[in-house]
């Protein structure tokens, strides 16, 4: 059998198949229905999201066996000619390759043509912004004075390369981007239609990366089925395609904001090693920071990671990478220049993030009337935060607080316990009180202090009654003789401590 690429067999027929362009089917259906046919439409909007279906899909409208309808049979000779292109009253000009005096000549001779069997003739202009000065005169003549039954409609992805003497003449329809969730939900009818067995995932996955395009979303889906078979995985998505170039740079603003330094450093590393120059790297990475920055703006559908992505914060990124993209012209170091600057951003920015928190939590309701819980509202001290900040600062304090816990923040104190095997740690902690104290009001809290505590030997007992206890040490001692020594917080040395 003769294999029909995806986008062509799942082409839709009818108006009620297209995906996301109501506000334009809307009124081509009213229309129909009223036989209020004007003489020129313009069809503009990003490629893929429907305008050349649209527009055959109008066309079968008119010349339907059944007469003027909004809802074509695609069953006799005129809709099923229109639908694989053969009609001869249908006729669909690519502007980008009818540039040539004849091809102007022949387009002004045959719009002159009456319609032939059909009822109109319709003409269906794509890539309209790439006709010559010429073929716009052509077309602005039949725009002044249309022939009888005769419909012209213009799809193009650039409306502002159109001359407005044009645009003016044409009732006009603007396509816009197909939304996450409709591109998705296309996916699923093909993977039902083609017994096709894919991760959401993977789909949702394929529909960023089709910014908005149901044509783009649909080959990429193929591509992805002729490579890995009925059965589709995140894996299999990774194989053939690789990380997505915007994966990689959404990664590098969530990076900076949660101030992951050796994360980023290693991106850095990585795109080098791949062969990109430092200035295409940034170039890639202010396109994408402008294109989530837009979505934010104008209220477009966004992953949740984008979205805890401040539009100041992005704004300021941008702008930090485009000074750096002039300054690097002058410069032998970009490499190293691209990487001081991220990692400047990464200070401002993981300092300014809030470490003290509202939260909801329950509280039990002790008087008699109301028994249940209900929501208070408490503060929490985002330590992890914290530390992260002070491991920029002062590795060794760092090194030494990381073994606290936080406990509990009121007034303007924020206590912190230390574990009862950590004694020392406690009472280091105690003496860097003043350096502690000051840096808290570098982040911006000022009058904030520390309460040092040590774990008491009852909780501590009780911890190790509980661990001794616990199903993992019961088996443990099954197998081997012994008892319990000593309890201590399994502290993790992050990569580069353990490296010094
Ligand atoms: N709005 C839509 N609804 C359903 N399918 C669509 C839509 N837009 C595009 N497609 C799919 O993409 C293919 C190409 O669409 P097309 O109409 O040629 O887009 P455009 O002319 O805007 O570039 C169609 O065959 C169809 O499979
Ligand atoms: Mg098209
Ligand atoms: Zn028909």
């Amino acid at each position: 059998m003769e294999y029909i690429t995806l986008y062509r067999k799942y082409r839709p027929k009818d108006f009620s198949e297209i995906k996301g362009q109501e506000h334009i089917t809307k009124i081509l259906i009213n229309t129909l229905e009223k036989n209020m046919i004007s003489h020129a439409y313009l069809f503009s909007g990003p490629k893929g999201t429907g305008k050349t279906t649209v527009a055959r899909i109008f066309a079968k409208g008119l010349n339907c066996d059944e007469g003027i309808t909004s809802k074509p049979c695609n069953k006799c000779k005129n809709c099923l000619s229109i639908n694989d292109g053969t009609n001869i009253d249908v006729i669909e000009i690519d502007g980008a390759s009818n540039r040539g005096i004849d091809e102007v000549r022949s387009l002004k001779e045959r719009v002159s043509l009456s319609p032939t069997f059909g009822r109109y003739r319709v003409f269906i202009i794509d890539e309209s912004h790439m006709l010559t000065q010429e073929a716009f005169n052509a077309l602005l003549k039949t725009l002044e004075e249309p022939p009888q039954k005769t419909v012209i409609i213009l799809a193009t992805t650039d409306p502002q390369k159109l001359p407005l003497t044009i645009i003016s003449r044409c009732i006009r329809f603007n396509f816009k981007r197909i939304g996450i969730n409709d591109l998705v939900d296309m996916g699923r009818t093909i993977a039902k239609n083609e017994k096709i067995s894919v991760d959401e995932e993977v789909l949702y996955k394929i529909a960023e990366a089709s910014d908005g395009s149901l044509r783009d979303f649909i080959s990429l889906f193929e591509q992805l089925i002729l490579f890995s078979g009925e059965k589709i995985d995140i894996e299999n998505l990774l194989s053939l395609f690789g990380e997505s170039e915007d994966e990689v740079y959404k990664d590098f603003f969530i990076g900076i904001q949660n101030g992951e330094d050796a994360k980023i450093l290693s991106m850095i590393g990585e795109l080098i090693n791949s062969g990109k120059e430092v200035q295409e790297i940034l170039r890639g990475i202010i396109g994408y920071g402008r294109k989530i920055l837009f979505k934010k703006i104008f209220e477009e559908e966004i992953d949740s990671e984008v979205k805890s992505l401040k539009k100041d914060f992005i704004i300021d990124v941008i702008d930090n990478l485009i000074e750096l993209f002039s300054e690097l012209r002058y410069s032998n170091f970009p490499r190293f220049m691209f990487e001081i600057r991220v990692l400047k951003l990464i200070l401002k920015y993981s300092k300014t993030k809030p470490l003290i928190v509202e939260e909801e939590k329950p509280q039990k309701v002790i008087e008699e009337e109301k028994k249940a819980p209900h929501l208070i509202k408490e503060r929490s001290f985002i330590w992890d935060d914290f530390l992260l900040n002070l491991k920029n600062k002062n590795r060794a304090i760092y090194s030494i607080m990381r073994f606290g816990k936080f406990i509990e923040i009121k007034e303007d104190k924020i206590y912190v316990q230390f574990p009862y095997s950590s004694k020392f740690q406690k009472e280091m902690a105690d003496e860097k009180k003043d350096f502690l104290r000051n840096f808290l009001s570098e982040l911006g809290y000022k009058n904030y202090d520390f309460d040092f505590s040590i774990q008491s030997e009852e909780d501590y007992l009780k911890e190790r009654e509980e661990i001794e206890k616990s199903e993992e040490v019961t088996t443990l001692f099954k197998y081997f003789d012994g008892k319990v020594e000593k309890i201590e917080e399994n502290i993790e040395d992050t990569e580069d401590e353990k490296k010094n």
